[in-house]
């Protein structure tokens, strides 16, 4: 009877909403909800890197066990035999910084007078009073950490991709199974969710073990490849650590677009628009799609806005993402090289194998990392690139642009090779084939804009960033000749 949810839900709506919700929320534990979730807001699709995955791909099966079939995957004489996963934590709580802001606005919505009711969101109600009512559930302990959604989004991940790719997800390759992570736990939480989703399908009904007690142990973390951002001293220098490379962000902040939201949310709240700033509208749009990611619930903070209001507030959050780790300063992407190479040489190594007909030693790879790791990669390989940068001044010429961050790193996006061993091959070098996923749909390889490459095409198309990229190299500071700082 669950089978088929959407076409249930869809005929018991009229007769019952009550039971349309208490059928929507009993599958809301145990699967993903396709966009007739009633939580979802109009606002949902312009979240940025706090999107949920589902809002992404709606098309997702709500059973994720069900076999599934992609007709893009090559099949037939092709067969998978090896997987580099690249993953991106679940569904997590706010940073501390977050939760401080949004704290601070609450203060400021508490402060003020009583409403004189005339001002408000629809309907006339004084949303400014509604919001200090609202609880703030959010406290420093939490952290940035994993929610029990995004254990969810980490499990049910396992199983559909188990079920795309079940030889490779095969009991026998269990224990070969390598398992990378960043050291932040929600990354480290998200690879033992991950490995339990697993458990599930091998053993289905049983308790999961504890991750260290499992075949293939617990993930290993290594911040070299997954956080690399953090070890190139010319990103930390000229980027992170430079108050002048989100030049465009702050000018945003303080542009057109972005006073035009704070004087209406300083209306709509009835607040001085002198104490609201950019930070503190985005927090309560953050606070929007934190309410619906986490707890599942249409938030009061989401009618603080508009369509139009959001795809603003995307857009900043989309500048930030530009300018520190996608196409915005060259070193934002070539930081990620070392993971770049670190993939083919997994690739390579499986294709060395296959040719002496030994056994793959690592037929699936999987790394916990953070859209700060997904993004450079991404850019890196040339995806996601607009004709013109995206500026602080451009905001309407940019409404078609390809790098939307909700798009394209999502809670538990992901980024998937997949090696093939084809048989009946003319050439050698047609044995072995790749295609790419990106959530789950295969993306185009850059070489071919097809949706499969031969393996040595596609090294050959980034030949560059295989052999003369090195990090120490990339992230190595520019020598300056100071004859002061000798003294
Ligand atoms: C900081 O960024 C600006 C803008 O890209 C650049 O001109 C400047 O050289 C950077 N500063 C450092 C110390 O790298
Ligand atoms: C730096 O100083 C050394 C020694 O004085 C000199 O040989 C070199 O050319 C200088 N490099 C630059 C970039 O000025």
């Amino acid at each position: 009877m669950l089978r088929h949810p959407g076409r249930l839900l869809g005929a018991s709506v009229a007769p019952g909403v009550a039971l349309a919700a208490a059928l929507l929320s009993s599958l809301a534990r145990c699967s993903l909800l396709g966009p007739s979730d009633p939580a979802a807001s109009v606002l949902s699709p312009y979240f940025g890197t706090k999107t949920r995955y589902e809002d992404v791909n709606p098309g997702l099966v709500l059973d994720p066990e069900a076999p599934r079939r992609d007709p893009e995957l090559l099949d037939g004489t092709c067969t998978p035999v090896q997987l580099v996963a690249l993953i991106r934590h679940g569904t997590r709580y706010p940073t501390a910084k977050q939760i401080r802001k949004l704290r601070q606005l609450h203060g400021l919505l508490q402060a003020r007078g009583p409403g004189d009711g005339r001002a408000g969101g629809a309907g006339g109600r004084d949303l400014g009073a509604a919001l200090a009512n609202w609880p703030l559930e959010y406290a420093d302990w939490m952290d940035g950490q994993l929610v029990e959604k995004g254990r969810q989004d980490m499990r049910q991940l396992a199983l559909r991709l188990a079920s795309l790719f079940p030889a490779l997800f095969s009991r026998e390759n269990y224990g070969r199974l390598r398992l990378l992570t960043s050291s932040k736990h929600r990354c480290v939480d998200s690879g033992a969710a991950f490995l339990q989703g697993l458990w599930q399908h091998y053993h289905p009904g049983l308790p999961p073990p504890d991750v260290a007690d499992m075949e293939c142990g617990p993930p290993r973390i290594n911040d070299k490849l997954m956080r690399f951002f953090d070890y190139c001293e010319k990103f930390l220098t000229e980027v992170e650590r430079n108050a002048t490379a989100l030049y465009h962000v702050e000018a945003f902040k303080t542009g057109p677009e972005m006073q035009k939201i704070l004087r209406k949310v300083a209306a709509t709240l009835q607040v001085p628009v002198n104490d609201l700033n950019a930070d503190l509208i985005q927090v309560a749009f953050f606070t929007c799609s934190f309410d619906l990611a986490i707890k599942g619930i249409k938030s009061p903070w989401c009618d603080v806005f508009d369509i139009d209001d959001a795809k603003v507030l995307e857009y900043l959050n989309d500048l930030k993402q530009y300018w520190k780790r996608g196409h915005g300063y060259t070193i934002n992407s070539r930081s990620s090289c070392t993971l770049f190479q670190d993939i083919f040489q997994h690739l390579d190594r499986a294709v060395e194998q296959k040719q002496r007909s030994q056994p793959i030693s690592s037929p699936v790879i999987l790394q916990f990392g953070h859209a700060e790791t997904l993004l450079p990669l991404l850019s890196l390989m040339g995806y996601f690139k607009d004709k013109e940068p995206l500026t602080a001044y451009n905001y309407k010429e940019q409404t078609h642009r390809k790098f939307r961050s909700g798009h394209i790193v999502p809670y538990a996006s992901n980024l998937i090779f997949v090696l093939y061993h084809c048989e009946n091959a003319k050439t050698p070098k047609e044995e072995f084939q790749v295609q790419m996923l990106l959530n789950e749909k295969v993306l185009p390889l850059a070489n071919s804009q097809k949706t499969v490459s031969l393996y040595e095409d596609l090294k050959n198309y980034y030949k560059d960033i295989l052999q003369g990229c090195q990090n120490s190299e990339e992230c190595e500071l520019p020598k300056v000749n100071s004859t002061s700082d000798e003294l």
